[in-house]
């Protein structure tokens, strides 16, 4: 046989979410002792593997906040200014740590009008005092210029004799000093009185709200961004908010992507993970020309949202790409985390992905139906949605930040349209959960690792695809989105 007949005959066969299942095996635990605890990244533990796309109807600081506090990671998208992108950052980072470290202040000169517009702006109930040195000379509330002439100065208003602590205070400290005083917020200062931190009652009790939440060592909320790998100045500002940047072009295995990533990976400070890339080749060159990446964004193609294999008929599907990536980061005995991301749907898709090497799924669609996800509701026929559109789509191409995703010029490789709504990050997060643990128990896996080593896969035919889902009853509830 010539050369081109040998190069159908012996291609692979790039399989989907719908073509495999996992098989049943001996369970020895109940889906509820199952343990779902993974990394995104060389140095960033989960407590569940669900991470949000970085995309302009899926993932901004409200999407992040929410996702984080359940245990999960949500990517900032790009399609933004720097300065918008950072202001999610910070807003996510704020949300809550035992020391706010970020502190919005005033000084005891600017008025009391000023001191309502920076609360309100903020979405804050008080602003520690202080002067040009930095030093704190007293704190205002939202009591103390409520119905207070506006013209005011601040030092007309404000408590001037604070209680206040240093940096060696305990979470168990702090609790007891806010409850004996009944005060609200607690500044932190040096041996000089300068300002440095701020403990409030609000963050100690959203600390026992989501018990399940991901923090950074000073106990705020993780962050992921996204970024060109071509936009130094992007990772660098990014860099001083976020735990993991997230290189996000739709096909990393490109010599110039590979040699600017390189030049990033000298400049920041945070994980830095790489992608998307679809083959074992580009895992390896990844692994072995790119010293420091701390993890693989893997799947090209496959997103709900995406026509690129359709149009241009080239990609690597999320399942296929992600056992290809496995095998080469287990080659090369590499200890990067994988992402698997793109046209992940139900608890089922996440738990091949994990069986077939990945640490987390990414999901955009799932995700951009929620409440969280940026955008209105949408009502159609009594129904609710929300808009959701890959960032190659026409619509997402002409904000252009993120036009660099793309090589292909002048194409559109993505499209617009409506997900059905799906309520609060929350409430999605544990039906995934809760799902995820019952596929884990069918495979008889206690955790993530035995998943992976335990899990046998057996292929469907079309017809046994078919089968699979519901079939031979009508189900008004779910048209017009079956999946065919
Ligand atoms: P799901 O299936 O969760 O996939 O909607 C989300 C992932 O799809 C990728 N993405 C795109 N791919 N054209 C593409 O080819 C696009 O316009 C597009 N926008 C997003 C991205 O990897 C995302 O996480």
């Amino acid at each position: 046989m010539g050369k081109f007949v040998d190069k159908v005959r012996g291609a692979p066969v790039a399989l989907t979410f719908r073509d495999l299942i996992l098989l049943p095996g001996l369970s020895e635990v109940e889906p509820g002792e199952i343990d779902v605890r993974t990394r995104v990244s060389t140095s960033h533990e989960l407590n569940i593997p669900l991470v949000s796309s970085p995309m302009d109807t899926v993932t901004e600081a409200e999407m992040a906040i929410a996702l984080a506090r359940q245990g999960g990671l949500g990517v900032l998208h790009r399609n933004c200014t720097i300065e918008e992108e950072v202001e999610m950052a910070r807003r996510v980072k704020r949300a809550e740590s035992f020391i706010i470290r970020d502190v919005i202040t005033i000084r005891p000169d600017q008025t009391v009008g000023e001191a309502i517009e920076i609360m309100q702006h903020h979405d804050i109930s008080g602003l520690p005092v202080v002067d040009e040195g930095g030093r704190l000379v007293g704190i205002v509330t939202a009591r103390d210029v409520r119905f207070t002439d506006p013209r005011l100065r601040v030092s007309d208003v404000m408590t001037a004799e604070v209680i206040t602590v240093g940096e060696g205070i305990t979470l168990e400290e702090a609790k007891r000093i806010l409850q004996k005083h009944r005060i609200e917020k607690l500044p932190v200062v040096d041996e000089k009185g300068g300002l440095k931190g701020l403990i409030t009652v609000k963050d100690i009790m959203l600390r026992g709200r989501f018990p399940n939440a991901v923090r950074d060592e000073e106990g705020r909320l993780l962050c992921a961004a996204a970024v060109s790998p071509f936009d130094l100045k992007r990772a660098v500002k990014l860099d001083k908010w976020v735990d993991v940047l997230v290189i996000d072009v739709a096909h990393f295995h490109n010599r110039n992507c590979m040699e600017a990533t390189k030049k990033l990976l000298k400049h920041v400070g945070a994980d830095v993970v790489v992608g998307n890339i679809g083959t074992y080749k580009a895992a390896e060159d990844a692994i072995t020309q790119l010293d420091g990446i701390a993890g693989f964004r893997v799947g090209i193609g496959s997103g709900s949202i995406c026509i690129t294999m359709e149009l241009l008929k080239a990609g690597s599907p999320t399942l296929f790409a992600t056992a290809q990536v496995a095998d080469a980061v287990s080659d090369y005995g590499a200890d990067l985390p994988i992402i698997a991301d793109g046209g992940i749907r139900s608890p089922g898709d996440v738990a091949l992905a994990l069986a077939l090497g990945a640490s987390c799924a990414m999901m955009g669609n799932v995700f951009a139906g929620c409440r969280e996800a940026p955008g209105e509701l949408v009502t159609i026929g009594g129904r609710y949605f929300k808009r959701y559109r890959g960032m190659a789509s026409p619509s997402a191409r002409e904000r252009r930040h993120a036009i660099d995703r793309y090589h292909s010029k002048g194409i559109a490789e993505g499209v617009e349209g409506l997900v059905p709504y799906r309520g609060d990050v929350a409430s999605v997060v544990a039906e995934f959960v809760a799902g995820l643990r019952a596929a884990m128990g069918y495979a008889g896996a206690r955790n993530i690792t035995e998943l992976r080593e335990k899990a046998r896969i057996a292929m469907l035919t079309e017809a046994g695809a078919r089968e699979a889902a519901p079939h031979s009853i009508y189900l008004p509830s779910q048209e017009p989105f079956r999946s065919p």
